[in-house]
This record gives C-alpha cells, structure tokens and sequence, in this order.
C-alpha cells in the first residue's frame, strides 16, 4: 500500500510516498481503508519535532474517516463500517489500524466527515473544562478554524453567547455559525470590550498567536481562560487543554450527527490534496489561515 512516512524531523520535504506493508489488525483493533485523512497543525508540529522524540520512520497523521476492512478478534466494527476517528499507525496511508472509531453518518462525504473528529474531541473537552453554561458569555479565539467553529457551535447549544476572532475576510462565516464576529490582532480586547461592555465570562483561545495577554486583560486574571494552541500557558498561568490518549468518542459521534443533520456546519468546504501531495497540504495547514478542513484524499 501507499503512505506516507519521515525518516528525521524536519520541513515538509521530509514527507516520501513509499510502498508500505498492508497492518494487521489485532485485538480491538480494526484495519480501515483509508478514503480521507485529515491534515491538523498537529501532524506538521510532530513532523518538526515539537511534540518530542518519534520512532523511525514514522507514519504521519492522525484523523481519518474510511471504510473497515478487517477486524480484529476483539473489535467492536463490522467490515464495511463506515469509520470515523484516530488512526495509531499513520493516518496518511491507504491502510491504517485505528481502535478510537465513530460511525461516519451516511449523508456525509469521507472527506467532510474527517473534519469532526479532533475538532470535536477538543471542543468539546475544552468547553467542559471552561464549564459554559447557558447565559454566559465566551470567547473563542480563531473561530473560523477547525476547531473554533466546533466549539462556536457547541457553546452556542449550551446557551451561551459566542464571541469569535477571525481574519477579515471571515467574519460572515461567524455569523453564520452563530458568533459575534470580531477580528483577532492589535485592539482585538478593545473590540470585545465594545461588543460585550459587561465583560465576558470565559474565554477559549483555538489560535495561540499571543492572543493570552489580551485574554487575561478581559477577563482579569487567568480564570477560566483555557488555550488549546499557546505552548505559553504555563509560563503565564493559564491552563493548557489537550484531551490526551482517550478521545471522547461521545462527543465525536453527537457533532457527527448534528453536521450531519444540517444542525451545525463545518467553517467551509474541506480543502482537498491527493495523499502524493501530503507536504503541500501541510505547508497549507502551516499557514494557519484559510476556510475549511484541509484533507487527503486516498483512492
Ligand atoms: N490541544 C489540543 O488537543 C489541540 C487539538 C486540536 C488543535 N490544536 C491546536 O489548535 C490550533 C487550531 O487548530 P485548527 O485545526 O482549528 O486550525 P485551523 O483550522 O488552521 O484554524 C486556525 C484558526 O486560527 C485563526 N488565526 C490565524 N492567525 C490568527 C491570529 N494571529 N490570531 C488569532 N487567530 C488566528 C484562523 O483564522 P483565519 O483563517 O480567519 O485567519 C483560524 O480560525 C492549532 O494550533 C492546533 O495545533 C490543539
């Protein structure tokens, strides 16, 4: 089968399409062929060496959406599940085993449906951890993106007020998703100032981009102020949300079925690459800018 793997750290250049064996499933493990990977920030970050040592070579990827194709022993799957979730040997691959698995609604495409799993384990996590509640007010920094219109969405069905940061060109697509738009950069907590003159009650920061001091300016102090993207947040006492090993499947499967349904939207179409063009997708993921999910197609 095709993957693609890295043999050291480095830029996209060290991404190769190589002729991989097809894995085995064991255990709870099922096999997926692969129809949709997505590309996240994580994927270039552990390419470069920021997320800490790797065996090599390494697979690249995480997010997949895709068809079951073995099982093992002790899967819970069917062959012919339609699958979203995590990947453990490499997402970026024709084949991959994965035991953190969704159903894939019908109704969605593979590569809309590879958009909601990380993007609706962190929200999801992360506004538990603010603990949102219905009249508040929140925050969401960068929330066009993948994660931010996730978590716009979902606070907006818990009865808060939403507040969201992005580029210009973006502020209809936080309206729509149910945000009171504003731009991120320099004034960005005068603007939420003026936009909610009672002060917000928790905010949730989707972008990093050293959007934390104006977060502790608007909220005085580092109370219920939760990053998901700042590598800063312990140097300034904010916390640091990161789901970590076990995805709340829960979560993926409720955010599934309300894009599915049409309840919820995804920020834009997905951003398509073939699987050959990995690096190229994750040079776009690096830009950190841009409308919709970026993903890589497997045929
Ligand atoms: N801790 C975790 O478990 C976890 C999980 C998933 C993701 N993450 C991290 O969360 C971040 C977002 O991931 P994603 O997949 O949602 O990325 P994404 O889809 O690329 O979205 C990036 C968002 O950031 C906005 N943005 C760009 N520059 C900005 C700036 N200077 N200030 C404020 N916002 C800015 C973009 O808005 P425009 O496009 O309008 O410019 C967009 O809304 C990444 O750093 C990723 O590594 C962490």
């Amino acid at each position: 089968m095709q993957a693609i793997r890295f043999e050291s750290f480095g830029g996209p250049e060290v991404l190769e399409l190589v002729e991989a064996t097809v894995p085995d499933p064991t255990g709870e493990q099922v096999r997926v062929a692969v129809r949709a990977a997505g590309v996240n920030p994580a994927d270039w970050k552990r390419r470069e060496g920021l997320f800490g040592p790797l065996e090599f070579p390494a697979g690249a990827g995480l997010e997949i959406a895709g068809v079951v194709d073995a099982v093992g022993p002790a899967a819970r799957w069917r062959v012919g599940d339609e699958v979203i979730g995590w990947a453990v040997s490499g997402g970026y691959a024709e084949y991959t085993l994965a035991t953190q698995l969704a159903a894939k609604p019908a109704a969605l495409s593979f590569p809309d449906a590879v958009a909601i799993p990380v993007a609706a384990n962190t929200a999801s996590g992360a506004l538990d951890a603010l603990k949102v509640t219905s009249g508040e007010t929140l925050l969401v920094n960068g929330a066009s993106g993948a994660v931010g219109a996730i978590a716009v969405q979902l606070a907006r069905s818990a009865g808060a007020r939403v507040l969201g940061t992005a580029s210009a060109a973006n502020q209809d697509v936080l309206r729509e998703l149910g945000a009171t738009p504003t731009t991120y950069g320099d004034g960005v907590a005068d603007r939420v100032r003026a936009l909610a003159p009672d002060g917000v009650d928790a905010i949730l920061d989707c972008a990093g981009h050293g959007f934390l001091d104006a977060a502790i300016e608007l909220r005085g102090g580092t109370d219920r102020i939760v990053t998901i993207a700042d590598t800063t947040a312990s140097d300034k006492g904010v916390a640091f949300f990161s789901r970590g090993g076990k995805a709340d499947l829960a979560a993926v499967d409720r955010v599934a079925r309300l894009v599915a349904d049409g309840e919820y939207r995804l920020p834009g179409a997905p951003r398509v690459f073939p699987l050959a063009e990995a690096a190229a997708a994750q040079e776009e993921s690096r830009t950190g800018h841009g409308l919709g999910k970026i993903v890589l197609t497997v045929d």
